[in-house]
């Protein structure tokens, strides 16, 4: 006899219509391998006058949320509404009441997670979030479970989707960012207001949560640095492709010590890199531990189907659960100590400059460089002059973030204008 397991929906949307999907056609194949069966009782929208694609059975859909949050049948709340407000609050009644709750929204999760954990653990309720970050990879339950007796010391991340497919198509066909994001924006692969996903706050969020769980200490969103891709020049990329790299959107944390750098900008990898394969809106996970050395987790990081894929084996472990397990924030080594935001981190740099064609300007740049520690990897002159000044590009060997700030102010600005400065990991 399978087990009858009510829940209920908040917003039906693109993810709730894949959970839909997912959870009626799949009906028998989920009951059959666990078990479980799952009457959908409530499905909270904005409008019930909106045309719909599924033909919900009457007295489901509503608008009210209470009745969701109020029925007591209702034992599991899936939230897909999207965006901080009100999703966090109704999450968070949702645990309160004892529901548990299974939710693909990182905004809401980055921002209030102490509060949402808070809430799980005073009332026993579970917290499933695996939709969170990049779709249908099952990043967080690696983290939380399957890496368990590892020491992770970094995380490289490709966690948006938009930006990466931006990203892709600037490389492939040498276009420029502005041209690229009209054109994903025609295709519905960037939203009509993409400044999330483009400024890079959609990949910290995911950073911070990721970065949490695989240092076993908060990492708060407001701890990450954040640079988009708004800038990326079409010349930028082609000079690093020249040099062998790939530009990506990373996100990445490390972890020496206590203390932490979490990170998310534009970024030069070598084209040999695993990461430097991952295009399109694919996104991908490498990390290192150092039991189970470097991993990296590839699929889908959003869409129906992909992030459904995700929800609904939160859902099905939830609904297994006899009791629901929640991550550790303690750090292992001393309890007391929490981690340190480390925001001087090392990395190589990418420099494009335009430079007066005369002797001396090229020795001049180099020691600058020198007089504050950053040395010079790769240097090349590109193309001919114009207006009589020339294209240098140089790649550094690594250097502290604050070293190549005051190197880049202490240029000649006569001689020499810095056109653009990217990082690059090796
Ligand atoms: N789309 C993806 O591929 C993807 C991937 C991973 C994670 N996520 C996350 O999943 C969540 C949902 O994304 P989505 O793409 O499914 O969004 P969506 O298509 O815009 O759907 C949002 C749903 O929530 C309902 N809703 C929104 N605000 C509401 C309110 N105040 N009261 C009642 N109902 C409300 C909407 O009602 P109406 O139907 O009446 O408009 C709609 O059904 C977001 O947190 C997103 O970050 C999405």
């Amino acid at each position: 006899m399978d087990k009858l397991v009510k829940i209920g929906f908040l917003g039906c949307g693109n993810v709730g219509g894949g959970v839909w999907k997912l959870l009626n056609g799949f009906a028998d194949d989920i009951a059959h391998r666990t078990g479980l069966r799952f009457e959908i009782k409530k499905v909270l929208v904005r409008s019930l006058n909106k045309q719909r694609e599924i033909d919900f059975p009457d007295g489901v859909l509503t608008d009210c949320v209470d009745d969701v949050l109020n029925d007591p049948e209702i034992s599991i709340v899936l939230e897909f509404l999207g965006g901080e407000k009100p999703a966090h609050q109704w999450i968070q009644m949702a645990l309160e009441r004892g529901k548990t709750v299974v939710t693909a929204n990182k905004v809401a999760f980055a921002l209030h997670w102490p509060e949402l954990h808070k809430a799980a653990q005073d009332s026993g309720a579970g917290l499933y979030y695996e939709a969170a970050v990049c779709g249908a990879i099952p990043i967080i339950h690696t983290l939380e479970q399957s890496l368990q007796a590892n020491r992770i010391s970094y995380i490289y991340g490709i966690v948006n989707g938009t930006t990466n497919y931006i990203l892709t198509r600037m490389s492939r066909e040498g276009a420029e960012y502005s041209d690229v994001l009209a054109d994903a924006q025609k295709l519905g692969l960037a939203e009509p207001d993409p400044s999330s996903d483009v400024e890079g706050f959609d990949a910290a969020y995911k950073l911070s949560i990721l970065a949490s769980l695989a240092f076993h200490g908060r990492v708060p969103f407001e701890n990450v640095y954040v640079e988009g891709i708004t800038k990326v020049q079409a010349e930028d990329i082609r000079c690093g492709q020249e040099l062998g790299y790939t530009l990506k959107l990373l996100a990445i944390a490390k972890r020496d010590g206590l203390s932490v750098e979490t990170r998310v900008h534009p970024t030069f990898i070598k084209n040999e890199h695993p990461l430097a394969s991952v295009s399109d809106a694919f996104n991908a996970v490498f990390l290192r531990g150092h039991a189970c050395g470097e991993m990296m987790f590839m699929g889908r990081g959003a869409g129906d189907l992909p992030t459904a894929s995700a929800i609904v084996s939160d859902l099905l472990r939830a609904a297994a659960a006899e009791k629901h397990s929640y991550p550790t924030f303690e750090n292992v080594v001393n309890p007391s100590v929490p981690l340190q935001k480390n925001t001087d981190w090392q990395t190589a740099f990418y420099v494009r400059m335009l430079a007066v064609d005369k002797p001396g300007v090229l020795a001049s740049v180099a020691q600058t460089f020198s007089l504050y520690g950053v040395s010079i990897a790769v240097m090349q002159q590109k193309g001919d002059q114009t207006d009589g000044r020339v294209t240098l590009v140089f790649i550094t060997h690594q250097a502290s973030e604050q070293a190549m700030t005051h190197a880049l102010k202490s240029i000649n600005s006569d001689l020499v204008s810095v056109e653009s400065v990217l990082r690059v990991e090796n």
